[in-house]
């Protein structure tokens, strides 16, 4: 994969890209204005595996496309300084890169506000001096994109949980699925034994949890699982994923082993990520007869207890979509979950009993809906009852 990955933006690294400007954009939005932002805090963009900047048919890659959303923010509540830190293990590329980093910067209207930072090598090597950038920037986006799964977990999230840095950054992860697989098809000890660290667990443990079958598949739910556990000792409230397609022969597949994730505190975060998601799927997917799965595993979580409205987004947003199986409709935004609430509502199949009834739609006369655009503490006051028959 990682040969000729420089040449063209593949499509579904476009996917990619695509989903990173739009989050990105959306976190400087959000931290611009968020309640414990100060006029003197400062924003920090750091891309660990940042390759060349552009790709040689002139698409811009990770580094590029963030100081390119950055210079084009330009809110009232604008960041008085930005640190960007990016890190490149390849000597070539990481040369490219500085060339590239430093004509784009002059094309910049921003360019006396962002401090780049550009260093060759591993980086952790380079821990020390991001924990010092991290700690002097309150906000913030952290991007891990290799090729395979080489990142160092347990530095990875040392450094997230490092004191000052923890909460209020949010971070974006490329996973590859099949990279796991090919390891355990090889029976390599070593090798298992670093897939089994980036999990966090033993080898033993590792090798009773994947599920092999008789033809020696596995089922990518159990990967999920093992992240999202790995992920929540970054203390993140939200841990979200999804598939994103493979590219062969110039078209996108419907495969389901390239991951996003993306851990925040931010529940418009979370929202946003799920947005850019069904902003992509409908670009290319679609099916006549379908059963929505986001109709059925709202109507499994709400079956048995009353849940609130934030427990239940949740639930919801932790399990990770797949590009292979899943439609737009089954991604869990807040619009799309709480439309169907509503259904649910109109149906007098479940009613809600809130807190505040600012969060009920006033224009609502015959039944009790819910408006949909709600903050996290508004969603734990909505608690969801099923109506049993
Ligand atoms: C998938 S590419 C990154 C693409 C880039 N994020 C983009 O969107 O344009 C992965 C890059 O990480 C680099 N890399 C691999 N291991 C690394 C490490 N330990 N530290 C820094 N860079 C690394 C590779 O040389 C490669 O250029």
């Amino acid at each position: 994969m990682s040969d000729g990955y420089f040449n063209e933006e593949l499509l579904n690294t476009e996917i990619k890209h695509n989903v990173l400007k739009r989050v990105l954009l959306k976190s400087l939005a959000i931290s611009s204005v968020a309640r414990l932002r100060e006029d003197t805090d400062l924003y920090a963009f750091v891309d660990l595996y940042a390759g060349e900047g552009i790709h040689e048919d002139g698409k811009l890659g990770s580094p590029l496309i963030a100081l390119e959303t950055i210079d084009s923010f330009t809110y009232i509540n604008d960041f008085i300084k930005y640190k960007c830190l990016f890190t490149e293990i390849d000597e070539v590329r990481c040369n490219k890169l500085k060339q590239n980093l430093s004509s784009y910067k002059k094309s910049m209207k921003k360019q006396e506000k962002i401090e780049i930072i550009c260093k060759k090598g591993d980086w952790c090597e380079f821990a020390e001096s991001m924990i010092e950038m991290l700690k002097e920037t309150k906000w913030g986006f952290i991007f891990a994109d290799p090729f395979a799964n080489q990142i160092n977990m347990d530095l990875f999230i040392n450094i997230l949980n490092t004191e000052y840095i923890y909460s209020l950054k949010d971070i974006m992860i490329f996973v590859n699925y099949n990279a796991f697989k090919r390891i355990i098809g090889t029976g390599n000890k070593e090798l298992i034994q670093k897939v089994a660290d980036f999990f966090g667990i033993t080898v033993d443990k590792f090798n009773s949890e994947i599920n092999t079958d008789s033809s020696g598949n596995i089922d990518f739910k159990i990967f999920n699982e093992l992240l999202i556990d790995r992920l929540k000792e970054t203390n993140k409230d939200f841990i979200s994923g999804f598939s994103i397609p493979n590219t062969k022969n110039g078209k996108l597949t419907n495969s389901d082993y390239f991951f996003l994730i993306f851990c925040t505190t931010d529940i418009n975060m979370v929202d946003e990520f799920y947005k850019c998601l069904i902003n992509e799927m409908v670009k290319v997917k679609s099916e006549t007869t379908y059963i929505c799965t986001l109709h059925q595993k709202i109507n499994n979580a709400i079956l048995a207890n009353p849940i609130t409205l934030l427990a239940l987004f949740k639930v919801l947003t932790s399990s990770f979509i797949s590009w292979k199986y899943n439609l737009p409709e089954d991604v869990p935004t807040k619009n799309q979950i709480i439309d169907y609430l509503n259904d649910l509502s109109k149906k007098g199949l479940i009613t809600f009993k809130v807190k505040d009834n600012s969060v009920l739609s006033k224009r609502s006369r015959s039944f009790i809906k819910l408006n949909k655009n709600l903050t996290k503490n508004h969603m734990d006051g909505v608690l969801i009852t099923n109506v049993k028959e």
